[in-house]
Formats: structure tokens, C-alpha cells, sequence
């Protein structure tokens, strides 16, 4: 595996969202400090997130052959130190998009089931309409963090790490000056690298 490389999985359909801004964040900061950056754009690949019975795993076979497009995803990942998912909070949870990456792509004896998962650490960017207040307040941050920092742990990841970017629909009430808001996020985001 190549130290100091960077994969960014992202889903979103629209190439100018915010989410987007912020992976190009993230690439930007990490180019900057000598890092080699890839990025899967799920939606522009035009990925299928439903698992059929090509990728369906095999618990009795963990040499199974899956899909062409499975196994290629998963080797390019493979290949990096540090991969970063970076996606919008849809429904307190994943886009399907970036579920059905996981369900297909980190496979049974790729990712898991007798293999190692090959990257050391894994960064999760969650972009919050909300505030953060009602995010804690409700219990999904320690829903979600719970479910991504016990998946890192099944998966024998050494580091998770958890960002989550509040108020991206910048409407609550104490936010008066919007562009001094997404910059916040935006330094927010690049810091994804720094720390
Ligand atoms: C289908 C859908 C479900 C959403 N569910 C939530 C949610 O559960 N909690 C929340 O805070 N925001 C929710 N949002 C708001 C998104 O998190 C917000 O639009 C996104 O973070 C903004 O980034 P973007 O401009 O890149 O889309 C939802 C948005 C959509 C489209």
C-alpha cells in the first residue's frame, strides 16, 4: 500500500453542491500538503448502488469473483492509506448511493471475511442540513458515530475518524452573515487533513 495517498468517495447528484465544494476542500488542502488525492464520484460514474446477485456474497467462499466493476473499485481503494467518504446526511443516515458502494464494493473477503482492511484510516464527512444542537439533542451524531466508529471496528480499520459539517442549509436563526458561515465549513472541511 502507498503511504501518504488520499481516496475520496463522494455522492451527490449535483457536481456544484455543497458537497462537492467540500471534496474539492479536502483534494485542494491534501494536494497542497504533498498528498496524491483520487476521487470516485459515485453519481458521474454512474455507479449502481443495488447489490444483485453477482456481488451477493458468498459466506461459504470468500474467493468468490464478483462483478468486474466490484473488483476494480475495490483494488483502485486498495491502493491508499487513507480514504475519506464524504457525503449528505439523507434521512439521519447514507445516501443509498454510498450504501450501496459499501454493501457492493467492501465485500466479503475484499474488505472483510479473512482479509484485512487495507487502509489504515478512513475519514467520514457528514454534511448536516441541520444544527447541531438538534443533532446531539436527538441522538443521531451518537447514532451515527456509533454505527461508523463500530463498523471501523468490525472492519479492523485503525483509525476512524468522524467530521460532521452542521448547518449546510445555513438557515438557523443565528446565522447572520451566510458567507462567513460556509467558509467556517469550508476550513472545517480542509481540516480534515490537518489533523
Ligand atoms: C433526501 C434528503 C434527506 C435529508 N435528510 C436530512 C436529515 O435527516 N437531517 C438533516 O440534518 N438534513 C437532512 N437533509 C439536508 C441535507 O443534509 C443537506 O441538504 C445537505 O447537507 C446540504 O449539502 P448539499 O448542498 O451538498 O446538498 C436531507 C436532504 C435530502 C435531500
Amino acid at each position: 500500500m502507498k503511504e501518504n495517498n488520499m481516496y475520496i468517495v463522494w455522492a451527490h447528484p449535483r457536481s456544484d453542491s455543497l458537497t462537492a465544494q467540500v471534496v474539492k476542500e479536502i483534494q485542494g488542502e491534501a494536494q497542497e500538503k504533498g498528498m496524491k488525492v483520487a476521487t470516485l464520484d459515485l453519481y458521474r460514474i454512474g455507479f449502481n448502488p443495488a447489490l444483485d446477485v453477482a456481488d451477493e456474497p458468498d459466506w461459504d467462499n470468500p474467493n468468490k469473483q464478483y462483478s468486474p466493476e466490484v473488483h476494480r473499485l475495490f483494488n483502485e481503494m486498495a491502493d491508499n492509506d487513507t480514504i475519506v467518504m464524504v457525503f449528505p446526511v439523507w434521512w439521519y443516515g447514507f445516501p443509498a448511493m454510498l450504501k450501496g458502494y459499501l454493501d457492493r464494493v467492501w465485500n466479503n473477503g475484499l474488505a472483510y471475511g479473512g482479509k484485512d482492511f487495507p487502509a489504515k484510516r478512513v475519514h467520514w464527512v457528514a454534511l448536516v442540513g441541520g444544527s447541531e444542537e438538534g443533532y446531539v439533542k436527538y441522538g443521531w451524531e451518537k447514532n451515527m458515530s456509533d454505527y461508523l466508529n463500530s463498523a471501523g471496528g468490525y472492519l479492523g480499520i485503525a483509525e476512524t475518524r468522524i467530521t460532521y459539517l452542521y448547518n449546510t442549509i445555513g438557515v438557523e436563526e443565528d446565522i447572520t452573515d451566510s458567507k462567513s458561515h460556509y467558509e467556517t465549513l469550508f476550513e472545517q472541511a480542509r481540516g480534515v487533513v490537518a489533523e
